[in-house]
């Protein structure tokens, strides 16, 4: 992860960042235990559901709203930098949408076409993960005043006023996978 010193708004969505890593490497583990052991059920609907809540609803939208609205608002000359960012987010969102279509493993097409998605969702994030502790964070550190970064925090703190408790709580079920699977 990089360190980026400065800016309390980018750290604060590392942190984010931190928690998400983490659950897609047992997102991923889960997902081949699903593969290889036809007795495990896992408990996909729960893992679905935190990705609706945490990743999407959470940081997708402090990202979206708040980091990258500031940086179309100020340095319009840089908004091709968000480019990659919504595409990513947008390209996760179709598979999120068919893994909870297919989320009930009724038949053996749903549980293989969750499985696929899955996969699929599970490198675009760990892809996209480090292409913005790596590129685009440090880069935008570099256009975001003191002041600026002061606001932020702010309007992230306005639009999630429970973060604090939200991370805890994504901390806690993540931590909880850990016991999910072999
Ligand atoms: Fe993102
Ligand atoms: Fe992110």
């Amino acid at each position: 992860m990089c360190q980026i010193q400065k800016s309390e708004t980018l750290k604060s969505l590392q942190r984010d960042h931190g928690i998400i890593g983490r659950f897609l490497r047992h997102f991923r583990r889960i997902c081949l235990e699903l593969e290889q052991n036809e007795d495990f059920h896992g408990d996909v609907d729960r893992l679905v559901a935190f990705i609706d809540s945490f990743i999407e609803e959470f940081h997708h939208q402090r990202e979206e709203q708040v980091l990258f609205a500031h940086v179309q608002r100020t340095h319009p000359g840089e908004s091709h930098l968000g480019r990659r960012l919504f595409h990513d987010h947008e390209d996760g969102r179709h598979y999120i949408e068919a893994m909870r279509a297919a989320s009930s493993f009724a038949t053996r097409e749903l549980k293989a076409s969750f499985l696929w998605n899955a996969m699929g969702y599970s490198s675009l994030s760990h892809d996209h993960l480090s292409y913005e502790e790596r590129e685009l964070y440090p880069h935008i550190a570099g256009l975001i005043s003191d002041d600026a970064d002061q606001e932020l925090l702010e309007q992230m703190n306005d639009l999630f006023p429970d973060t604090e408790a939200r991370l805890e709580q994504a901390s806690l079920f993540v931590e909880s996978l850990s016991h999910l699977g072999a």
